[in-house]
């Protein structure tokens, strides 16, 4: 279930026992890489603890309107600003009336107001309820505002009868709330982005760094998650917000840096190498200030470890993806580096132009080809890679299968 990944499914629990069933869809949606926050009508609660609620989806579970501890932390209309989908799984013939009348007398009929994202309901009731004109009405009036209605199914039901009214079971709704969103460019991908530069430390106060910004890999980070992938940042220093829906492990120096991506690697599908990794690290770190005693001073010098070689070195590598900030030459170094480090594809640029600008141009290399991007602004050439990067990998998965 591809298309759930990275997405954010508020998912409503009205009171009937099929709620019991709430459990195991929580657990299904957030498996498949969806965010899930709960939100229970007091009925729910019911036949159904928030507490099993919160410990399957992770966050805090939402049953009043009016809850102060909520309203300081996630209130009901920043929660109904936050999902991609709302799925009320079971809805009750009364919730299914309350929708129809724009009732908002609790904490998810208002939010139901107060959301843009796209609703879906999974009805379960008595299939005399069902079969009511009233509630035939009603389903005639959400499904001209556009809800989609997943089921009912027909089957026994906890009453005895046996008719159309059952919930559809939690795969079933689970393929349907899958189906709701287009498939994104990386759906379900993994990606572990370095990002920035490292800090090189020579004395409790004194480090050796570049002028990377950053931005270059914020703007890819942003993008990749956008198109549905599990973004990881690994950022040395900058001075960015983290993007939406992505996880980031701060790092300041190379060694750091190299850490988290090993830790990374066997759990990702590419690898993105933009930082702009420090060549050298003083060889001995003082642990006291240094004092400026003499007019001259020398630093000895050790290299660093390449990460994205090490990467590429793997056993299990990803698709591995590196950046060549080039000052002359910038195609041929850009194909020498392709080939030392053993990448399979790299995105070689003019580093005078690009250092913290907002603009890039690269030339995209890869062992059979190249292509040129941009010049434009980053997060328009970032959707540009990330496409490319998913039609090589693709490649690259066909040739080894
Ligand atoms: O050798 P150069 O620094 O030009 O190579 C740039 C590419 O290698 C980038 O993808 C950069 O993130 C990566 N790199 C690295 N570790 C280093 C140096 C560079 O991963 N120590």
């Amino acid at each position: 279930m591809k298309s759930l990944s990275n997405r954010r499914v508020l998912l409503g629990i009205t009171g009937g026992i099929a709620a019991y069933k709430s459990a195991e869809l929580t657990r299904m949606l957030t498996k498949a890489g969806a965010e899930v926050r709960v939100v229970m009508t007091q009925a729910a609660t019911e036949f159904i603890t928030p507490l099993t609620l919160q410990a399957l989806s992770g966050n805090r579970v939402h049953t009043t309107l009016l809850d102060t501890e909520a309203e300081a932390g996630m209130g009901h209309i920043e929660l109904a600003r936050w999902p991609d989908l709302v799925l009320i799984a079971p809805t009750s013939a009364n919730f299914i009336a309350k929708i129809a009348d724009g009732k908002a007398d609790d904490i998810l009929s208002t939010l139901l107001l107060a959301t843009k994202a796209p609703i879906a309901i999974a009805p379960a009731m008595n299939q005399a309820m069902w079969s009511n004109q009233a509630t035939q009405q009603n389903l005639q009036t959400l499904q001209q505002r556009g809800i989609a209605i997943f089921g009912p199914e027909s089957g026994e039901q906890a009453c005895g009868d046996v008719g159309l009214g059952r919930m559809l079971e939690p795969a079933q709704i689970l393929e349907m709330s899958g189906a709701l969103f287009d498939e994104g460019l990386l759906a379900g991908m993994r990606i572990v982005i370095t990002a920035g530069p490292t800090q090189e430390a020579i004395d409790p106060v004194r480090y050796i760094s570049n002028r990377s910004s950053g931005k270059m890999a914020y703007a890819l980070a942003t993008e990749a998650a956008a198109a549905g992938a599990q973004v990881t940042l690994i950022s040395g220093p900058v001075a960015l917000a983290t993007p939406d829906r992505v996880k980031r492990i701060d790092v300041i120096s190379a060694q750091q840096m190299l850490e988290a991506s090993l830790g990374c690697a066997p759990e990702c599908d590419v690898f993105i190498g933009v930082a702009a990794v420090a060549d050298y690290r003083p060889a001995q770190f003082a642990e006291q200030k240094i004092k400026k005693s003499s007019d001259t001073m020398t630093l000895a010098l050790v290299k660093n470890p390449d990460i994205i070689t090490a990467i590429a070195a793997l056993e299990k590598r990803p698709f591995t993806v590196g950046f060549a900030a080039e000052t002359n030459d910038i195609e041929q170094h850009g194909a020498e580096k392709l080939a030392r480090k053993k990448l399979d594809l790299l995105f070689a640029n003019d580093a005078n132009a690009t250092l913290g600008s907002d603009n890039i141009g690269a030339t995209a290399l890869w062992p059979e080809g190249s292509q040129a991007l941009g010049p434009a602004s980053k997060r328009l050439v970032a959707l540009q890679m990330l496409t490319l990067i998913r039609s090589r990998y693709d490649a690259s998965s066909n040739r080894k299968s």
